[in-house]
């Protein structure tokens, strides 16, 4: 699997793998998405600093990407998806390893957060793999972090 920087070439892949129903289902937010405001939206993430979004390619095809936002000096919240037709195959664990890495290697924040939904069993069981521990959670969601090594007890 190769890791790279998304770029505007990647718009409409991202809103297709966005506004799947499942990723819809397990979303935090559920609104509908328009074609017009994500373009707005990524176009506006390309050039904020504070984001980073990466894209995974096998054999030179997309099959996922892995998203950072920035929310203080100290953390980072991540969001992951997978191309529909490629899911349960492995690449989720791959790329959110190697996307994690690659982020904590070239970037000064040194915690990693994901929020995600209790009913979404496949990505407790994804962020679980990859090291990541429960930090709180209520009847919905549940908070999961994963700490840079160099920074652990
Ligand atoms: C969540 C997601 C990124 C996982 O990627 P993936 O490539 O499908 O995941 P993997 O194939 O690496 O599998 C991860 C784990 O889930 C399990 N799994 C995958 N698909 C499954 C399925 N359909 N049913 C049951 N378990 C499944 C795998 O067996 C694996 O568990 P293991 O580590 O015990 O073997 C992907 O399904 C996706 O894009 N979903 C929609 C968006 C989303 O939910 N994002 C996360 C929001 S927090």
């Amino acid at each position: 699997m190769k890791i790279r920087f998304a770029g505007l070439e990647d718009a409409e892949d991202l809103f297709r793998w966005r506004t799947d129903p499942a990723t819809m289902k397990f979303s935090l937010s559920e609104e509908k998405i328009e074609l017009g405001s994500h373009l707005k939206w990524f176009r506006e993430s390309l050039a904020n600093k504070k984001r980073v979004i990466m894209i995974a390619e096998l054999d030179g095809e997309k099959a996922g990407m892995v998203r950072f936002d920035e929310t203080d000096d100290k953390s980072s919240v991540i969001s992951i998806a997978v191309s529909p037709e490629m899911r349960g195959k492995g690449i989720g664990t791959e790329l959110l390893g190697l996307g994690c890495s690659t982020y904590l290697k070239n970037w000064k924040n040194k915690t990693i957060l994901a929020t995600i939904k209790k009913i979404n069993v496949i990505s407790i069981k994804l962020f679980t793999r990859c090291g990541f521990k429960t930090r709180s959670e209520d009847d919905e969601k549940i908070v999961m972090g994963l700490d840079d090594e160099k920074t652990r007890d």
